[in-house]
């Protein structure tokens, strides 16, 4: 299947959650059998040759893809969730999304130190999630070797932000 073709089999519904909004919706494409292996294998194309020793998901979309990547290359899935979710002592950080503001946490002690890790999420559209995960991530002590996308919204900039943030970057469609 072509990029072009998984692209096709996301969505774009307009003003959700807020007016303006173009919202890439990824369950139509996760629907799709061979649609969602085709993303995973992808994903796990440009992963594997990483080598990392945990594979990062952000809530929840983000949950996933992260672990069916985790999955394809035998390595564990350590979530990054919304404020108040996880049951353990949590490190958390704030951060400003395209759409409102939101704190995201990982329990406390579940980053090994100097750990490297792929960060994944669906989408990345101002940065803003990622730059968080990646910002909590370094301060538990990880080493972000990539953040991997489905999606890109380059028009968002977010892509640009993290690289200038020193985090490499990838996404499957644009
Ligand atoms: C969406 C998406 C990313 C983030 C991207 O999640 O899944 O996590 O927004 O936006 P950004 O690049 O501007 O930060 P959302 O917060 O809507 O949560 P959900 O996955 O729980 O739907
Ligand atoms: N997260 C932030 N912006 C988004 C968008 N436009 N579509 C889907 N998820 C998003």
């Amino acid at each position: 299947m072509s990029i072009d073709s998984l692209t096709a089999l996301v969505r774009t519904l307009p003003d959700f959650p807020k007016p303006g909004i173009q919202f890439r919706d990824i369950t139509t494409l996760l629907a799709d059998g061979a649609g969602l292996r085709e993303l995973v294998d992808h994903m796990a194309a440009i992963a594997r040759p990483l080598d990392p020793d945990l594979i990062v998901g952000v809530e929840a979309r983000g949950f996933i893809l992260a672990a069916a990547l985790a999955h394809a290359l035998g390595k564990g899935f350590v979530p990054v969730r919304k404020a108040g979710k996880l049951p353990g002592r949590t490190v958390g950080i704030d951060y400003v999304l395209e759409y409102g503001a939101d704190r995201l946490e990982l329990h406390e002690g579940q980053m090994p130190q100097g750990a490297r890790v792929v960060l994944v999420d669906d989408l990345i559209a101002t940065g803003g999630t990622a730059r968080a995960a990646a910002q909590l991530l370094r301060e538990q002590g990880a080493s972000v070797l990539m953040a991997l996308f489905a999606v890109d919204l380059p028009d968002l900039g977010g892509r640009q932000m993290l690289e200038e943030d020193g985090v490499a970057t990838a996404s499957i469609m644009a």
